[in-house]
């Protein structure tokens, strides 16, 4: 009988060598150690023995059954890694020196970084939202606890159109009409609002290697009840473990945004130097990278949400300098230049 596990255990063996795939292995799995499979159609063999015999071989098919657990465990791993280093050396570097590839168009690598994040968030059970680049001061402002006058109003100076609107700021400009239009199923059906919505910012800013007038972010909102700040991290890190498909350290420390309480700043370390510091981090080694916090109750009430029942978390990803610490673009104004150069270099990756 001894014979038999040991002939299994080497058949095994050798097809565990030829697996190239995860559907491969789950066959072989089902093959194996599946109801019908090798290594349980020998426990059926028992009958037939003595009760000493059924003690050794009994005690053999476990230690069988365990290895191969552990042997297709082991595979899938290495599947994993493999798939994960191939995809990395799939990815284009940038070089702001090649020449233009003219014959083909190419997706621009912000709206790569933004698809990508829009099916990690789906996955997660969170709607896609469009949302206009003209908003009111309320939107933008007033509906996130920055009254007129409000010191924070500074920082976030833009453009104004004659009638009074403005091209928003940040992408939380469109929270307050998320909120109302998801605050019947949240009341009524107990669904929580989860939602994220990607778009184009403005701000008289002075343009440098990490600040442009005109960027893009992606706000992402969740609101029911007992949402609390390590749901707010688990999103964080599933989302960058995701789109960069390595380990990158991250930071997370005090931020102060009037809409969130408490508010967050988490920092990536800067992938173009290292965190040794540049120009693309301000020579910080370190990148702003997901302001976020938990919403403010002043904030759910202009939403029409009671806070007393209901918390959330909210965050604003910069989706532009996603993009360059994905891709290696130093300077943000080469993503706005329009330059054929830069952009025909992301072709390959969709
Ligand atoms: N809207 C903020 C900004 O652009 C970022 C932010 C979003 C902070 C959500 C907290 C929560 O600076």
């Amino acid at each position: 009988m001894a014979d038999k596990t040991t002939e299994v255990r080497l058949a095994f063996l050798a097809a565990l060598e030829n697996v190239a795939n995860a559907d491969e292995l789950e066959k072989l799995r089902v093959e194996y150690i599946g109801k019908k499979g090798y290594v349980t159609d020998l426990l059926k063999e028992m009958k037939s023995l003595s009760n000493e015999e059924k003690k050794t071989f009994g005690q053999a098919v476990n230690v069988l059954k365990n290895e191969v657990n552990e042997k297709i465990a082991e595979k899938r791993e290495d599947l994993k890694k493999k798939e994960i280093e191939l995809e990395n050396s799939r990815m284009p570097e940038f070089d702001i020196s090649m020449p233009a590839n003219l014959e083909r168009g190419s997706y621009h690598p912000i709206t790569l970084v933004q698809r990508q994040c829009e099916e990690i968030f789906k996955s997660m059970g969170f709607t896609v939202e469009d949302y206009s680049e003209v908003v009111t001061d309320y939107e933008c402002f007033e509906a996130l606890n920055i009254p007129k006058d409000h010191p924070a109003r500074d920082m976030q100076d833009t453009y104004y159109l004659d009638n009074g609107q403005l091209l928003k700021t940040h992408t939380s400009a469109a929270q307050n009409a998320i909120y109302k239009k998801y605050r019947d199923q949240l009341v009524n059906e107990g669904k929580p609002i989860k939602a994220i919505f990607p778009g184009r910012c403005f701000r008289n800013e002075a343009t440098d290697a990490c600040h442009e007038n005109t960027f893009f972010q992606m706000e992402g909102v969740m609101v029911g009840k007992n949402i609390s700040i390590s749901n707010l991290i688990f999103f964080m890190k599933t989302m960058l473990s995701e789109v960069f498909r390595k380990d990158i350290k991250v930071r997370l420390r005090p931020g102060f945004f009037p809409f969130v309480e408490p508010g967050f700043e988490l920092d990536i370390s800067c992938l173009i130097c290292g965190g040794e510091g540049c120009p693309s981090c301000k020579h910080s080694g370190w990148l702003e990278l997901c302001p976020c916090g938990m919403i403010h109750p002043e904030v759910l009430k202009a939403g029409g949400i009671d806070p007393e029942e209901y918390t959330g978390f909210a965050f604003g990803l910069g989706l532009t300098r996603l993009a360059m610490m994905k891709y290696g673009v130093k300077d943000i104004r080469d993503l706005n230049s329009g330059s054929l150069k830069t952009l025909s270099q992301f072709t390959d990756d969709k």
